[in-house]
C-alpha cells in the first residue's frame, strides 16, 4: 500500500500574520515532556528556550524546575576523565535517552527514534502538480505540521506488517517502528483542554513547529514591519519626484 496524503488541519501560526498559541505551546510541551521524551531527544533546544519570547514562555523559576526534574541526565567528561552525569540546568540542551545512535538504534529494532527539534520542518509530503504550485500563491507551508499531527493519530490494526513494526497510514511505506503511542486519557490537562489523542497530537505537533522555528513570530513581525516602511517610503519617494521634477512638466 501507498502511505496517504494527511489531511490539512487549522494551525494558529499558519498565514502572513499567523501567531503560536501560547496555551497550546505549553501542552504540547507537557505531551513532549511526558510521552516523547521517553525516547526522542530534543537537542538543538536548551531549556532556557521555554522562557524566550515567542514561545511556551514558561517562568524561568519553572524552566529551571523542569530541567532539574528532567527524566534524563546531562553526559559529560567528568573532572576525573571519565564519563559522567548530571541533572541538566536552563543553560543545557534538553538531552535523549540514549548516548549515541547505535544504543538507540540497538533499543528499537534498528530504527533510532530520531531527534525531534527540526522535525515539523525535515518532514513534509507529496502533493504533486499542480498543487505544488498552488501551495506557493495560497502560502500553504504547514506540510509538516499537517503530516506530524496525522502521522500521530494515524495507525491502524489488522494490517501485515513485519514484526516489531506498526501499521501507519501516513507513514512512507506505512509499517514504522515507532509504536502507536497516544491514547486518550494518556496527559492531563490542567487548562480544560480535551484528554484526547486528537487533541495531544495538535498540541505536541505545535509545540515541535516552535522548536524548528523559534523565531517564526519575530520573523512575521519583522516581515509585516518592512513592508509598511517599504509603503511608506514609496510614497514618499513618488512626491519628492514630483517636486524635483515639477519644473520640467
Ligand atoms: C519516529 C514523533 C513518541 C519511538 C518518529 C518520528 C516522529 C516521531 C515525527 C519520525 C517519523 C518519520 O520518519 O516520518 C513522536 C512524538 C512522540 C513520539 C511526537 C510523542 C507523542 C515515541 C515513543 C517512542 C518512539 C514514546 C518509543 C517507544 C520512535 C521510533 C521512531 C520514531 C523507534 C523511528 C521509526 C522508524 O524510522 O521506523 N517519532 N514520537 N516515539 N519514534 Fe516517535
Amino acid at each position: 500500500a501507498e502511505q496517504e496524503n494527511p489531511p490539512r488541519a487549522v494551525w494558529s501560526f499558519s498565514g502572513p500574520f499567523g501567531m503560536f498559541d501560547r496555551a497550546q505551546l505549553q501542552r504540547g510541551f507537557q505531551v513532549y515532556k511526558d510521552v516523547c521524551a521517553a525516547c526522542h531527544g530534543l537537542n538543538q533546544m536548551s531549556f532556557r528556550n521555554l522562557s524566550q519570547p515567542g514561545g511556551p514562555e514558561f517562568p524561568a523559576d519553572q524552566v529551571a524546575q523542569i530541567a532539574a526534574d528532567w527524566i534524563h541526565k546531562v553526559r559529560e567528561i567528568g573532572d576525573d576523565g571519565q564519563p559522567a552525569e548530571r541533572a541538566p540546568r536552563p543553560a543545557d540542551r534538553i538531552p535523549g535517552p540514549f548516548a549515541n545512535v547505535k544504543a538507540a538504534e540497538a533499543a528499537h529494532n534498528g530504527k533510532a527514534p530520531p531527534d525531534l527539534s527540526l522535525m515539523a520542518k525535515a518532514r513534509s509530503y507529496e502533493r504533486g502538480f499542480p498543487w505544488f504550485l498552488v501551495d506557493i500563491f495560497t502560502m500553504y507551508q504547514e506540510h509538516g505540521t499537517d503530516y506530524l499531527k496525522a502521522f500521530l493519530t494515524g495507525y491502524e490494526a489488522n494490517h501485515e506488517v513485519m514484526a516489531g513494526l506498526h501499521y501507519n497510514k501516513y507513514f512512507p511505506g506505512n509499517a514504522v517502528a515507532m509504536p502507536n503511542i497516544l491514547q486518550d486519557g494518556l496527559v492531563t490537562y490542567s487548562d480544560g483542554s480535551p484528554a484526547t489523542a486528537r487533541q495531544y497530537a495538535a498540541d505536541v505537533t505545535a509545540f515541535l513547529m516552535w522548536t524548528a522555528e523559534p523565531h517564526l513570530e519575530q520573523r512575521k513581525r519583522i516581515g509585516f514591519q518592512v513592508l509598511l516602511f517599504l509603503l511608506v517610503m514609496s510614497i514618499l519617494l513618488y512626491f519628492t519626484k514630483k517636486r524635483v521634477w515639477s519644473s520640467l512638466e
